[in-house]
């Protein structure tokens, strides 16, 4: 983690989890919490019904707000979708695209991903973009051919000028869900290869400021193991971030390590 050049950035997918009574408990208690916490940037993704009033409960924080999917078209008749402006309309400052959830079960592709990239910077959201590789691809030393290849189509319609602000989320398939984290250096493998690989399309300066996160099983007990690597700078939470005493403590060891403190 390279806390002078890059601002960690902490994200709890909460996935199709929590009615809106537990979502908006569990944000005011991340709000209640980490609303010091200045030194990382904090994000929640609920499930897009609950956008607006979490964005309501969290405005007088610096908590921001994903919704967990885009459409690439700014209107039209696309029943069931949501335009990036209107996620913005609803509060959400940032939005997930091409979580491999999406890819497996809802047909995602790499295509599809950088357009929904383009579609959410033209308005004006962050996107926090989702590549990885299946177990069979790892097995199959595929692993950096097809980050690569996820990597650049997600970028594909972004500029330099542009490129600091896209979160990349390296979340390898094989971690998700299953409790099975990578190890902090076999993510970070993976992180130095996509910081290369951006350096090589936008110039190294870019590519150092383009924030990494690590997603697949984060918990409180791996965190910092991860956030010690120097290409890892966050993580995007599933299942850990559904419970307030697990996310909270996840951002407050990385916030702790942003200021150079022990936790
Ligand atoms: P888990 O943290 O539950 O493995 O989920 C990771 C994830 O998919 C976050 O987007």
């Amino acid at each position: 983690m390279h806390p002078t050049t890059r601002r960690p950035i902490l994200a709890g997918n909460w996935k199709m989890h929590l009615d809106l009574a537990a979502g908006l408990a569990l944000a005011s208690e991340i709000r209640n919490r980490c609303s010091r916490l200045r030194s990382v940037d904090v994000v929640v993704a609920p499930v897009a019904l609950a956008v607006y009033p979490i964005a309501q409960r969290l405005a007088d924080s610096h908590i921001g707000v994903a919704a967990q999917n885009c459409h690439y078209a700014a209107r039209g008749a696309f029943t069931g979708e949501l335009a990036p402006s209107q996620i913005k309309d609803a509060g959400a400052g940032y939005v997930v695209i091409g979580h491999s959830e999406r890819r497996q079960f809802f047909g995602e592709t790499d295509e599809g991903v950088g357009k929904k990239v383009r579609a959410a910077l033209d308005a004006a959201l962050v996107p926090i973009a989702c590549i990885g590789e299946t177990l069979a691809e790892r097995e199959a030393n595929r692993t950096l051919e097809v980050v690569t290849r996820q990597l650049d189509a997600a970028v594909a319609a972004v500029s330099k000028d542009e490129a600091p602000t896209v979160v990349i989320a390296y979340e390898p398939v094989w971690a998700i869900g299953t409790g099975r984290t990578a190890t902090p250096a076999q993510a970070q493998e993976v992180h130095a290869a996509i910081r290369a690989r951006l350096g090589e399309r936008f110039g190294r300066d870019v590519a150092e400021r383009i924030r990494l996160q690590y997603g697949g099983s984060v918990k409180a007990d791996n965190i910092a193991a991860l956030m010690s690597e120097a290409d890892i700078d966050g993580a995007l939470v599933g299942g850990a971030s559904l419970e307030a005493e697990s996310f909270i403590s996840i951002v407050t060891q990385t916030a702790e390590l942003a200021q150079g403190r022990p936790s």
